[in-house]
């Protein structure tokens, strides 16, 4: 796991089978299924790594030889949050990882012209006490990502309990996303070069959603 000075909220997520799977997932010749099969692998590598300071507690369970206190996970069951439509990809990942996790989903759209993100859809479990970790592969203008932050904080979730994991970022949208949530750690498995004058990241991977579904 790597930081940046510039960013020191952000955690690039730098394993090998990481990077080697991003790359088979940017080649433009991989097919709708790989791709998506690709996501849910990495999301699950990606979550292995960020959930790995999550506090601990113990409890008092009995082995076939003697009781013992063993570590378990401190609070309420975490909860993951696509951010819809290209987020489902990642959760189904990290639900693998964590069964027991709530999801809930935010629905957001990209308006043409402003380039404003607007609601469609919010359903969210509980948030007394839970972690919260959002997900959406492409951080690109920061837009969606801290609209999807403010959704959760009107919810009445702190940012200190919010994660956010994305699988591609541009510098624009990290910088963008850290001055109005710079408490909301970032994890993501690579942080690409610029946005381009359509706002998709350089070199990126072109649209993930219509990649993952294979719409155009
Ligand atoms: N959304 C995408 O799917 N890709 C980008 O490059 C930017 C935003």
């Amino acid at each position: 796991m790597r930081t940046q000075p510039e960013f020191p909220n952000l955690f690039i997520l730098d394993h090998p089978l990481i990077q080697h799977k991003l790359t088979h997932m940017r080649n433009k010749e991989r097919s709708t299924g790989g791709f998506r099969t690709l996501l849910r692998e990495i999301s699950l590598l990606m979550g292995y790594e960020l959930t790995r300071d999550i506090p601990l507690t113990t409890e008092r369970i009995e082995t076939p030889l003697q009781p013992m206190d063993a570590p378990v996970i401190l609070g309420k069951k975490l909860a993951v949050v696509p951010v819809l439509r290209a987020g489902l990809g990642m959760s189904a990942g990290l639900l693998e990882l964590v069964p027991s996790a709530r999801e809930g989903h935010i629905g957001l759209y990209r308006d043409h012209d402003t380039k404003q993100p607007h609601e469609y859809l919010v359903k969210l479990p509980p948030a007394e006490g839970r972690l919260f970790i959002v997900v959406d592969p492409m951080l690109a203008t920061g837009n969606s990502a801290a609209h999807a932050c403010d959704v959760l904080n009107r919810h009445g979730v702190d940012d200190h309990n919010i994660r956010f994991m994305a699988l591609v970022a541009a510098p624009e949208g990290v910088r963008r996303f850290h001055e109005s949530h710079p408490d909301v750690k970032v994890f993501t498995a690579a942080l690409d070069s610029h946005l381009d004058e359509n706002a998709y990241i350089v070199p990126g991977l072109g649209d993930a959603g219509d990649r993952m579904f294979g719409t155009k």
